[in-house]
């Protein structure tokens, strides 16, 4: 059963984490004219409204995008990140959050695709009204785990693979270990990106060092991005924070994101002095 709606937490702080890492991925990505493949195995909805019942339940993106919104100070990634979902915004205020869909859209050129996955039927079926219809861009009903042996190597050889699940299902933490070993196996210089929540839970404690040492074949290393904003309560639950792991990553990745992070914790702090980040390599 597929209880999690991304909708409760658009454009929080760990969306305004991964968001600045796709868009920075992205970007690099765009420097060459050959082609890629965007493959995104849990898509989600592509958009969300920040006006209805489901964002304003928690008003999580106040404490994310919101604290960056309408700001003339921000270090240029930052801006960059802004600036696109201004774009989806299409005007001054901040009404509606572009998901990992949306953000990809807004980058890619024509000779570029994207594949897109999502179980969800409610959230299929707005992403497929949203996105359904545009060139180069499939939306599919079907487990995003499954997909990344049949959609890599991309035909241009050039891809980026997103996997965000949720981790609502403690699975998902044994399946994304599996998906980035295929991943590596099929399409070895491909960048993965791999969210993370940072929970007081085992599983979650343990992903990153599973991930470093599933990632020791990829050609160009790794790349981990940790953003913490609060502490952990007396029973030891919410979320502190979260991380993006890069397999491949853009070799300007981690100079992009060394100054920026120290800022974003400060700026996304949820419990005064809890903000902290790092950036860590294989090289
Ligand atoms: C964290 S949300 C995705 C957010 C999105 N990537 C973004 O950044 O805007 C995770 C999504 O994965 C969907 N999902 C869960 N299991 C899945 C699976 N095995 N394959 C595809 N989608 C799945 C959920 O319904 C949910 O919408």
């Amino acid at each position: 059963m597929l209880a999690y709606r991304h909708a409760y937490h658009a454009g929080n702080h760990a969306d305004v984490l991964k968001h600045l890492v796709l868009t920075l991925v992205l970007r690099h990505m765009n420097q060459k004219d050959k082609g890629y493949r965007v493959v995104d195995t849990h898509a989600g909805a592509g958009g969300y409204s920040l006006q209805g019942e489901y964002a304003h339940k928690r008003n999580e993106f106040e404490d994310g995008v919101g604290r960056l919104w309408g700001r003339d100070d921000l270090p240029a990634p930052v801006a960059d990140y802004v600036a696109l979902v201004r774009q989806f915004n299409d005007g001054k205020k901040l009404l509606q959050y572009p998901g990992s869909p949306a953000f990809a859209h807004l980058l890619l050129r024509p000779q570029d695709q994207m594949r897109l996955f999502e179980l969800h039927p409610t959230d299929h079926k707005i992403l497929l009204s949203y996105l359904g219809d545009q060139p180069n861009v499939e939306v599919s009903m079907s487990d995003g785990f499954a997909a990344v042996k049949k959609q890599l190597p991309p035909p241009s050889r050039r891809g980026v693979l997103l996997i965000d699940p949720s981790y609502e299902m403690k699975t998902d933490y044994t399946k994304v270990l599996t998906a980035v070993r295929d991943a590596i196996e099929r399409f070895a210089d491909g960048t993965v990106i791999v969210w993370l929540p940072q929970l007081q839970l085992l599983e979650s404690v343990q992903l990153p060092q599973r991930l470093k040492a599933s990632a020791a074949p990829a050609k160009k290393g790794w790349l981990h991005a940790r953003l913490t904003v609060a502490r952990a309560d007396e029973r030891g639950f919410g979320m502190l924070g979260s991380s993006v792991f890069v397999v491949n990553p853009p070799h300007t990745l981690a100079a992009a994101l060394k100054p920026v992070l120290p800022w974003l914790a400060k700026e996304l702090d949820q419990t005064g002095g809890a903000g902290v980040s790092a950036v860590e390599t294989s090289g």
